[in-house]
């Protein structure tokens, strides 16, 4: 993706949004469904034996959540599909090319799994799920076992889940940090210190080092977060629900728990949408709220008074002393609880990885769309606006223009 950001004339990318949805979707066939991908082709073009490509179908069934749910619970409109108005038919076109990707991948993994032995073979979330199942069924627990319907249920979840909420936060981070120099000399100062010059960069090593990185994805997730609201339903009657009384709050308040409650009882089966938006938002728990500033969750040691900042020492940086700190109550990105999303590390993984090497490579500028070349402010603010400027598309939060962000990448 990089490199071929790189060879844009003038650096200029114009559809960013759709290049870290590639990405995101080849990270997870890779690392959750053992198919790897090269970046030009992959997901990008139809396979043999399709018409729509692997991102395509999955990207209108996200965007038609709703009719591909109703559609797929009447497999016998495939009869009269030709008579179905067209934009049904659209979608019902990418519900069969969707289910026969998930029936290549299923067969793929059978074959792979029945070539190599068992206890080398590296597992990905299709093999567990293959071997889960058969395992419970020849040990007679048929109740557990899964069909293959309900493993590519699964895996509809998982791209459905994965997908836009990884790819949607790197394409705003990109242009966030593009928007805010001064930020991204503070996280590239991290990546360097880290990185360094080293090809054979080791997960367990660099991971816990790059906190800046990771503050990126944290801040932006906590103003742009794909998934903004989230519903409940009280199970039982008088479910108690407690709140803290927010009235009795300013930015010095102590921690929440502290703070005054009170509780209000949920009769049965009414719905709730907890606001994480606003939660996110709250100046009680993050001073200048509509501030996007990565550096709220890092307390990085002062630097002596004459001393430059961060000086690179013998024995390492100071970026290396740097401290993430806890998220406060009332961050949940994730959500929280038994239904925390599974996929919270993955996620947090694949975003260092993606924008420490975008990062360690090239430097980001806002931009503007078409040939002209104007000043950093007016690019800047015209970034600003594009990301601003978001709704609920289907399921997660996303830019309503996303034609109109133009990021400059220019190598270092
Ligand atoms: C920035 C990235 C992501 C965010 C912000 C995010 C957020 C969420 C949220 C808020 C939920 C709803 C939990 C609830 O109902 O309480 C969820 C569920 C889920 N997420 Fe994620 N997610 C992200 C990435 C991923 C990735 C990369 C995967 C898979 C590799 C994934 C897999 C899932 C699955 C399977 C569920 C459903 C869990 C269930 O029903 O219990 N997510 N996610």
């Amino acid at each position: 993706m990089l490199s071929q950001w790189l060879s844009q004339p003038n650096g200029k990318i114009a559809n960013m949004v759709d290049d870290t949805r590639v990405i995101a979707l080849h990270v997870l066939t890779s690392a959750g469904f053992g198919i790897s991908h090269d970046y030009h082709g992959g997901a990008r073009l139809p396979a043999a034996g399709h018409k729509l490509s692997h991102r395509d179908s999955l990207m209108t069934l996200l965007n038609h959540l709703t009719t591909t749910i109703v559609l797929g619970q009447m497999p016998w409109l495939e009869s009269i599909r030709s008579l179905l108005p067209k934009h049904l038919q659209h979608v019902k076109q990418a519900i069969n090319e969707f289910d026969q990707y998930m029936d290549e991948m299923l067969a793929t993994e059978r074959r792979l799994m029945a070539q190599q032995q068992q206890n080398s073979a590296k597992p990905n979330l299709i093999s567990t799920l293959i071997r889960t199942s058969d395992e419970a069924n020849s040990e007679g627990q048929t109740g557990l076992r899964l069909t293959d319907q309900e493993i590519k249920g699964n895996l509809f979840i998982f791209n459905l889940a994965g997908h836009d909420t990884t790819a949607n936060t790197l394409a705003y981070a990109v242009a966030l940090l593009a928007a805010y120099p001064e930020i991204q000399d503070w996280v590239v100062e991290e990546v360097d210190a880290v990185l360094g010059e080293d090809e054979d960069v080791k997960y367990e090593t660099v991971f816990p080092k790059l906190k800046r990185v990771l503050a990126v994805m944290y801040e932006t997730l906590r103003l742009y977060g794909p998934v903004p609201t989230q519903p409940r339903e009280a199970l039982h009657a008088n479910t108690p629900l407690t709140i803290t009384d927010q009235s009795s709050s300013s930015p010095s308040s102590p921690p929440s728990k502290s703070r005054p409650t009170k509780t209000i009882l949920i009769p049965a089966g009414v719905g709730l949408s907890l606001n994480i938006h606003a939660s996110h938002t709250n100046p009680s728990t993050f001073p200048n709220p509509s501030t996007w500033d990565p550096k709220r969750w890092i307390k990085s040691p002062s630097p002596p008074a004459s001393s430059p900042s961060s000086p690179a020492t013998a024995t390492g940086t100071a970026t290396e002393t740097d401290d993430f700190l806890p998220p406060p109550v009332g961050y949940f990105p994730w959500s929280s609880g038994p239904r925390i999303c599974p996929g919270m590390k993955f996620a947090q993984v694949e975003f260092v990885a993606v924008m420490s090497t975008v990062l360690r490579g090239a430097r980001l500028l806002p931009g503007v769309k078409g040939d002209v070349d104007v000043g950093f402010e007016d690019a800047r603010r015209e970034v600003l606006s594009v990301v601003r400027d978001s709704e609920l598309v289907g399921p997660t939060l996303s830019m309503k223009r996303p034609e109109d962000l133009v990021v400059r990448v220019l190598g270092r």
